[in-house]
């Protein structure tokens, strides 16, 4: 039941020989190296805003194609977790890696974005006047692996994994409507698939669920269900149901005061007496 002990995957530290030549890997969009299992991984991360520890000493590790839950109550620490993952909070102390040899707190939030990890905020933040498909389109366009061309026309391939995605994310038939006139629901769903056309190797999903219906948040449970194993993800959730649905055989990892309460299966973790006294109550 503790993140301390699943510490078998630890990277090179940097200063290791190829660190300049694994920098300059994922510089050039050309991929993650994960050969060991682990995308990413997080040692004594600690983040002080003036000497309140946000985050104290966190451990976290992230195998590739794991879906991973992570739960507590607000303030426990989960957005800035995402935050020093993408580069937009730097930790006082601390290891964060990607992959083996990625170390994640040197780089800038634009190179660890190119290198593959895509994060969802919150609040939807989809081109309201473009329709569906243009969105998806834009995204198409920024993805690293796709070479920029001065006048981008879509590719059968690109044309079909659109598809693809338009029917992964419920949207299938909608692509022509603007994404400004969509559900909220429906905006997160949109989002998440401009990501996903983005290949990322690493996803973050910050309460995707908040704000939406019941018939919405089941099916954004489906939609994750169905990432499950091709995408290594991490999602923050308050919502128990929806954490229940899509943590099925998966880990569960609750913070509090910034750093790991408890790590387990879901069933584990509810029958945890601390995370019942801290968060999910009696
Ligand atoms: N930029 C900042 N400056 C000062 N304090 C901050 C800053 N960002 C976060 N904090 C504080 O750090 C703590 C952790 O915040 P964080 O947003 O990571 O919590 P959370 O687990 O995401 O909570 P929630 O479930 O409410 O979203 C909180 O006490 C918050 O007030
Ligand atoms: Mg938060």
């Amino acid at each position: 039941m503790n993140a301390a002990s699943s510490n078998s995957t630890a990277p090179p530290q940097s200063g290791h020989g190829d660190a300049a030549a694994a920098y300059e890997r994922v510089r050039s969009g050309s991929g993650v190296d994960t050969v060991h299992g682990a995308i990413l991984y997080l040692e004594d991360i600690t983040v002080s805003f003036d000497g309140f520890k946000a985050l104290n000493k966190l451990n976290l590790d992230i195998s590739v194609g794991e879906l991973r839950c992570i739960i507590g109550p607000n303030g426990a620490g989960k957005t800035t977790m995402m935050d020093v993952i993408t580069g937009k909070t730097r930790p006082a102390a601390g290891t964060a890696y990607f992959g083996q040899s990625i170390d994640l707190t040197r780089m800038t939030e634009y190179d660890i974005a190119h290198a593959g990890i895509g994060r969802k905020f919150q609040r939807p933040t989809v081109f309201e006047q473009h329709t569906v498909f243009e969105n998806l389109e834009l995204a198409m366009k920024m993805n690293k692996q796709v070479r920029p061309t001065l006048f981008f026309r879509l590719s059968s391939e690109q044309r079909d994994k659109i598809d693809a995605v338009l029917r992964l994310i419920r949207l299938h038939g909608s692509e022509t409507r603007a994404a400004g006139l969509l559900s909220h629901g429906q905006k997160q769903w949109l989002e998440i698939g401009m990501l996903l056309i983005q290949e990322p190797q690493l996803l973050l999903l910050d309460e995707p669920v908040a704000g939406m219906s019941d018939a919405e948040t089941a099916r954004t449970a489906e939609l994750l269900n169905e990432l499950r194993g091709k995408h290594s993800i991490v999602v923050v959730e308050h919502d128990m149901a929806f954490v229940a649905e899509i943590a099925q055989g998966g880990k569960v990892t609750v913070l509090h005061e910034g750093s790991v309460l408890a790590h387990g299966t879901m069933a584990q973790v509810q029958a945890d007496e601390r995370v019942i006294d801290v968060y999910l109550g009696r």
